[in-house]
């Protein structure tokens, strides 16, 4: 199976680096596969080709490498649960620890949004998924959260992997019986005693932005090698060399994986690096063992947008006070604008949502239905003639006007269409081309 599936990515996406490059010399590979702030996306939206991300699909393109590299060593930077804290957060989060439990990482590091839900919702999800967490400079209850750090054997390399935090990201913050040490201190003594059990030594620094990386890893302590960094997502398209160290930065949101292939001399010394950003598409598969969490997730949600009334009720006062209609009252007064509409996507984008099955998921209905959340608008099951984004989304709650067509609707510009099509849903929105389909 892994050789089709290797096949169908392989050649699709012509990754020739996938695969093992012969070493002569006594020089060998290491394969590090990183990822980090995923920040419990279990799914991305599939708003455009570019938002194909999620924990189903990126294991699949973990699978892929792991199958060409048996023995690549597998670590992610931190940020593996939700930056944010409402009830869907906490589903994604509980859900993401599965995931990161049944993954096979090696070393998994905290950043500070793993905490977000408090310590003991974190420590129970490390505990009951078996997450191998590492960390130097993280206490919890007067003493360490985690191990500093983990050796792991790799046909022969000695792979030492230290992780910690770093303190400015939670000044400030109330940690809940968390105490995030300066890591300076700790790391020294993590790298000091890996310099003398491991033959490579990787760093997991969640430091904040690619900058701060570049400037941890051009003074970090002498033992570390390689610097697998990451937070908020940057990149590093090509492995830097920083004073002779390699440093990358991860990716976020489970939309790409990293992996970077080092060439060890004979002494272990790191002589080159290649890295490879591998981003997760519409045309790579769902891993089935994932997928059963993810639908796990989608079932829970369900559950709990009925029992906790997640949707938004139809509530508030819409700007300029009047409220939403519904597009079958506009059609009343305006056929032919009625038919060409029909025709737009627009008319459609419910059932893009039905067909995702995500129609009730709060994070998803606000862009594809008329009025969500104001009085007159969307109502789960009802009002059919809020579905979809209908006149009113561009023309304005239409009250008003329509029982006095005197009263003007506002004007339209490219603003209108913005708070939907945003650079993260609609990447390629450019005003003229987009208003020649919609126009009537
Ligand atoms: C009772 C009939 C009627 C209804 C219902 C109605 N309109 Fe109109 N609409 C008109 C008339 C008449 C005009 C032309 C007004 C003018 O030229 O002064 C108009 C004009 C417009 C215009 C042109 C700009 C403007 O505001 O004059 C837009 C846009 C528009 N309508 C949108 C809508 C939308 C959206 C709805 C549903 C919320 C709607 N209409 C409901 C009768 C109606
Ligand atoms: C309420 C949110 C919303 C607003 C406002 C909105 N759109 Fe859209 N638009 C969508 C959604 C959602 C889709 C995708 C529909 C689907 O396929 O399910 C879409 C699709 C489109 C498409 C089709 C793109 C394609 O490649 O198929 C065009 C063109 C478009 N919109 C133009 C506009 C323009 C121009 C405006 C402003 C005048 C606008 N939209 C305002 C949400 C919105
Ligand atoms: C901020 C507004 C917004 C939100 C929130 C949003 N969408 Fe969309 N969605 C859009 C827009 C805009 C488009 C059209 C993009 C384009 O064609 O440029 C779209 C398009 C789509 C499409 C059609 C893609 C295609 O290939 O035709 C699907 C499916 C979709 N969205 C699903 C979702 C799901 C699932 C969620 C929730 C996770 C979601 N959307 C949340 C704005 C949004
Ligand atoms: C994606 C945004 C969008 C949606 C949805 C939309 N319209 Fe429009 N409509 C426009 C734009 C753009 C114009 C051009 C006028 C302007 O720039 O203000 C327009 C113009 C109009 C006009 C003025 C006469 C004309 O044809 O130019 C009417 C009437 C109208 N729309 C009615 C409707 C009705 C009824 C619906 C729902 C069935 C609807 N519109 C849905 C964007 C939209
Ligand atoms: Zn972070």
């Amino acid at each position: 199976m892994y050789s089709q599936l290797r096949t169908a990515l392989v050649c699709g996406l012509a990754l020739c680096a996938l695969s093992a490059s012969p070493q002569g010399n006594g020089r060998r590979e290491l394969v590090i596969i990183y990822t980090g702030d995923s920040g419990a996306e279990v799914e991305s939206c599939g708003c455009n080709l570019l938002a194909y991300g999620g924990l189903a699909r990126r294991a699949t393109l973990v699978n892929v490498i792991r199958a060409a590299h048996p023995d690549a060593v597998f670590v992610d930077v931190g940020d593996f649960l939700s930056p944010n804290v409402g009830e869907q957060d906490r589903l994604k989060s509980e859900i993401s620890a599965e995931a990161y439990g049944a993954f096979g990482y090696d070393a998994v590091n905290l950043g500070e949004d793993d905490f977000n839900f408090g310590l003991d919702f974190l420590k129970n999800l490390v505990e009951i998924n078996d997450i191998p967490i590492i960390s130097s400079n993280v206490v919890a209850e007067g003493k360490p959260f985690a191990p500093a750090f983990k050796v792991v054997d790799r046909a022969g390399v000695k792979v030492g992997v230290v992780g910690f935090l770093n303190a400015e990201l939670v000044a400030g913050k109330d940690f809940r019986g968390v105490d995030v040490k300066p890591h300076k201190k700790n790391l020294k003594a993590a790298t000091s005693e890996l310099g003398r059990q491991a033959d490579v030594v990787i760093c997991l620094a969640h430091i904040g932005n690619v900058d701060k990386a570049r400037a941890f890893a051009a003074k970090c302590p002498k033992e570390i090698d390689v610097v697998v960094a990451g937070h908020r997502g940057g990149q590093t398209p090509q492995a830097e060399n920083v004073k002779g160290r390699w440093m990358v930065y991860t990716r976020s949101r489970n939309r790409h994986v990293g992996m970077l292939k080092l060439t060890l001399d004979e002494e272990f010394n790191v002589v080159a690096a290649e890295n490879h950003v591998l981003p997760v598409t519409r045309e790579t598969a769902k891993d089935e063992a994932t997928q059963v969490l993810v639908e796990k997730y989608y079932a829970a949600l369900r559950k709990v947008v009925d029992e906790k009334k997640l949707l938004k009720p139809p509530e508030d006062v819409p700007p300029g006070g009047f409220i939403y209609v519904g597009s079958s009252r506009c059609a009343e007064c305006h056929a032919p604008q009625k038919k060409q509409w029909r025709g737009t996507t627009h008319a459609a984008a419910y059932a893009s949502l039905e067909d995702a099955g995500r129609e009730t998921d709060p994070e998803c209905i606000g862009c594809h239905v008329t009025g969500y959340g104001f009085r007159g608008g969307f109502v789960a099951g009802q009002k059919p003639a809020r579905l979809n984004v209908g006149c009113e989304e561009c023309h304005g709650p239409g009250e008003g006007h329509a029982q006095s067509p005197a009263i003007k609707t506002p004007p339209i510009n490219e603003k209108t269409c913005t708070r939907c099509h945003d650079a993260e849903r609609s990447p390629s929105f450019d005003y003229a081309p987009y208003l020649e389909p919609v126009s009537h």
